[in-house]
């Protein structure tokens, strides 16, 4: 079934299909971001659109127009409450083969999406996580990039499908735990924070600098540095993050349950505020 051509823009025009010679079908070369759209407003707006920008220069091709773009946004949250708008950018088409055709023209695809049905209270009361076998490729030339390759969490995904389990977590090939399929990961012990640098793999998401931002802001200390299955299942408090859902405090994870009373509730309420402005 196609999608409704209104919830769906190329290059700022109604449409749902792209060439099949574009970059991004035949290798995904692009990028893309996933917004939270709430009272009519896309949130984080400007920081979506830095990281889109920084990851065209380290793919090198020309981010497309800021304007453009805010335009495109704005023509397809008109009226709408609550969503996901979805910013797909590809070096655009043409090339049989890897190298990438100095004509190409990038190409913007602009989507609005229903906002997922994730139970509220998974914010509230914690979610249930495992963890995944498929491990996270390492290369880091794309690390932290949200590019368009994204068959590691395609994998991992498949691995459940048990509704009760919120999310499962991802180790590189050396046993270090980096993220979630679609999160990023913190763990709080002892008053302080700690989360994976991402230097070698993952996706440096806009919800995890929303924590980085409160942590200085409540004078939390945070390291960036290598974490373990051990170090993770001993932690205090364990929270993902993303765009759309903000935080949510692991409850259990592979049978351990973690005490509610030790998760620092001030600074989630200070990110999902931060994750909320436009
Ligand atoms: C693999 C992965 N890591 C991390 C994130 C979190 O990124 P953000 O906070 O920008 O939503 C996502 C979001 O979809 C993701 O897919």
């Amino acid at each position: 079934m196609s999608a409704d051509p209104l919830r769906s823009l190329i290059d700022g025009r109604p449409n749902d299909a792209v060439s099949v010679l574009d970059r991004g079908l035949q290798y995904g070369d692009g990028l893309f971001e996933t917004i939270a759209v709430f009272a009519g407003q896309p949130c984080l707006w400007q920081s979506h659109i830095a990281r889109l920008s920084q990851g065209c220069a380290r793919l090198g091709f020309a981010a497309p127009d800021a304007d453009a773009l805010r335009d495109d946004a704005a023509q397809l949250t008109q009226g709408c409450e609550r969503a996901v708008l979805k910013v797909l950018v590809t070096r655009g088409q043409g090339g049989r083969g890897y190298r990438p055709p100095a004509s190409a023209q990038p190409r913007r695809i602009v989507t609005l999406h229903d906002w997922p049905e994730y139970p509220e209270a998974f914010g509230e009361h914690g979610v249930r996580v495992r963890w995944c076998d498929t491990p996270l490729s390492a290369n880091s030339r794309l690390a932290g990039l949200k590019h368009c390759n994204r068959l590691d969490q395609v994998l991992a995904r498949s691995e459940w499908d048990d509704p009760a389990v919120a999310e499962g977590l991802m180790c590189d090939e050396s046993g270090q735990v980096i993220e979630g399929t679609m999160t990023n990961l913190f763990v709080f012990s002892n008053g302080a924070l700690q989360t994976p640098a991402l230097d070698r793999c993952g996706v440096a998401g806009i919800a995890r600098d929303q924590v980085l931002a409160a942590a200085r802001q409540l004078a939390l200390p945070v390291s960036m540095a290598p974490l373990d299955r051990q170090a993770v299942l001993n932690a205090d408090a364990v929270f993902l993050t993303n765009a759309l859902i903000g935080v949510w405090p692991v409850a259990e994870l592979a049978g351990r349950t973690y005490d509610p009373t030790h998760w620092p509730r001030d600074l989630f309420a200070r990110v999902v505020e931060r994750c909320r402005q436009p």
